[in-house]
C-alpha cells in the first residue's frame, strides 16, 4: 500500500467524526455568515464558510487557530438558514474535536468551580448544554472554620469543567445549589453591582405616595439584542428603569429577582432570545421554567406575579425594545407600589 493511500486528509479526517460529514456539501454562498451573531456581535474575523475552506483546503494550523473553531456556541441559526442543509456547528465540532486533540486550546475564559464548597450535586452537569462539566474526585483543600481556619486535605467528589468545551453561559451558575459556581464578569456580586451601578430617576428605593413612580429592573441577555435603535434605547432606558446585562437569560437566578423586590423594586423584566434562538442553545426555555417557579413563590408571599415578566426579542426585532419597556412600565403603573411586607424580610 502506498504511503499517500494510508495518510487521510484533515477533511477525511473532519468527514469521519459524527456531525462532520457534510462538510464537502458547502458551496460558500455565505448564508451561514450573514447569519451569525458572532460574526455581528463579538468578532469580525469569524466566518463558518472560510472555515470549511481551510478544512477542504488542507489548512489544519489555520484551521485550528481560527476563532471560528471556538467560537461556535451551536445556536444553529445559520443551519436553519443554509440552502445546503449543513449542520454547520456540528462540522465546526469537528473540527474543534480534532484541534483539542492535536493540544490547541479554547481562548473563552471557562466558568469556575470551588471545589471546596462543591458537594456534587450534579444539577450544573444536567444543565450545561455544551456537556462540559463532569463529576470527579481527587483531593481538596478545605478551610474549617470550627478548627479556627485550619487547612485540612480532603478526598471528595466535586464538578469539573472543561475548559475546552464550556461556552460561557452561565446556566452552571445559576443552577448551582451551592453557589459555587462563578463565571468571570457575571459573578453574583458582578451582577448585583450593575444594577446599583446605574443611577435611578427618582432616587432609590423608591419615592411612594404621591410622588411615586415605577421602578423597574431590566435583565437583558446580551445576544437577545441586535438591532441599532435597541442597543441605542439600552444605552439610555427612560427613568425608572435600570438595566442589568447577563450572558443568557438563563444566568438569571430566582434570588436575584426576589431580592430586587425586597429591596423595593415595583417590577422586573428579564429579556432573552427567543425560542430556537438562544446562543447558548436553552437557557431561555431553563429561564421561563424558573421564572414560572418563582411566580408560585411570589404568590404565596402575597406579591403579585406580574411584577415579573419575561419577553423575548426576536432575532429581527427592529426597535421592541421600546415597546417592551413601555408595557412593562404601564403594568406596574396599574399595580402601584411594592408592598413588600416586613415580615417576609
Ligand atoms: Fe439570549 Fe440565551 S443567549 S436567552
Amino acid at each position: 500500500m502506498s504511503h499517500e493511500s494510508t495518510v487521510r486528509s484533515f477533511a477525511d479526517e473532519v468527514h469521519a467524526i459524527p456531525g462532520g460529514e457534510n462538510l464537502e456539501l458547502c458551496y460558500s454562498c455565505g448564508t451561514c455568515v450573514s447569519k451569525c451573531l458572532i460574526q455581528q456581535k463579538v468578532e469580525p474575523d469569524y466566518n463558518p464558510r472560510r472555515l470549511l475552506r481551510m478544512v477542504m483546503m488542507d489548512m489544519r494550523e489555520e484551521a485550528f487557530e481560527n476563532p471560528t473553531t471556538w467560537l461556535c456556541s451551536s445556536c444553529d441559526l445559520c443551519y436553519a438558514a443554509c440552502p445546503q442543509e449543513i449542520h454547520i456547528s456540528a462540522v465546526i465540532g469537528a473540527v474543534k474535536q480534532l484541534a483539542i486533540e492535536a493540544g490547541y486550546t479554547s481562548p473563552l475564559t471557562p466558568a469556575h468551580v470551588d471545589t471546596a464548597a462543591c458537594f456534587a450535586c450534579g444539577t450544573c452537569i444536567e444543565v450545561c448544554p455544551y456537556k462540559a462539566i463532569s463529576r470527579v474526585s481527587g483531593e481538596v483543600e478545605i478551610t474549617d472554620r470550627m478548627m479556627k481556619g485550619t487547612t485540612l486535605i480532603v478526598e471528595k467528589e466535586f464538578a469539573q469543567v472543561d475548559p475546552n468545551l464550556c461556552m460561557g453561559c452561565g446556566l452552571c451558575a445559576s443552577s448551582c445549589l451551592a453557589s459555587c459556581i462563578t463565571l468571570d464578569g457575571y459573578t453574583d456580586t458582578q451582577i448585583d453591582d450593575q444594577a446599583r451601578a446605574v443611577d435611578w430617576s427618582p432616587g432609590w428605593p423608591a419615592a411612594s405616595g404621591a410622588d411615586w413612580s415605577p421602578q423597574v429592573l431590566v435583565f437583558v441577555c446580551n445576544w437577545s439584542v441586535r438591532a441599532e435603535a435597541d442597543v441605542a434605547y439600552l444605552s439610555a432606558p427612560p427613568d425608572g428603569i435600570r438595566v442589568v446585562r447577563v450572558p443568557c437569560s438563563g444566568r438569571v437566578t430566582p434570588t436575584f429577582l426576589v431580592t430586587a423586590l425586597q429591596k423595593g423594586v415595583d417590577g422586573i423584566l428579564v429579556i432573552g432570545c427567543q425560542p430556537g434562538e438562544c446562543h447558548y442553545q436553552e437557557g431561555n426555555l431553563v429561564e421561563q421554567a424558573r421564572l414560572a417557579m418563582t411566580k408560585n413563590f411570589l404568590d404565596l408571599l402575597g406579591i403579585e406575579e406580574w411584577r415579573v415578566q419575561f419577553a423575548w426579542l426576536p432575532t429581527d426585532s427592529r426597535g421592541a425594545l421600546s415597546g417592551l419597556f413601555e408595557q412593562m412600565i404601564g403594568r406596574v403603573r396599574e399595580l402601584g407600589p411594592i408592598a413588600w411586607r416586613p415580615e417576609l424580610g
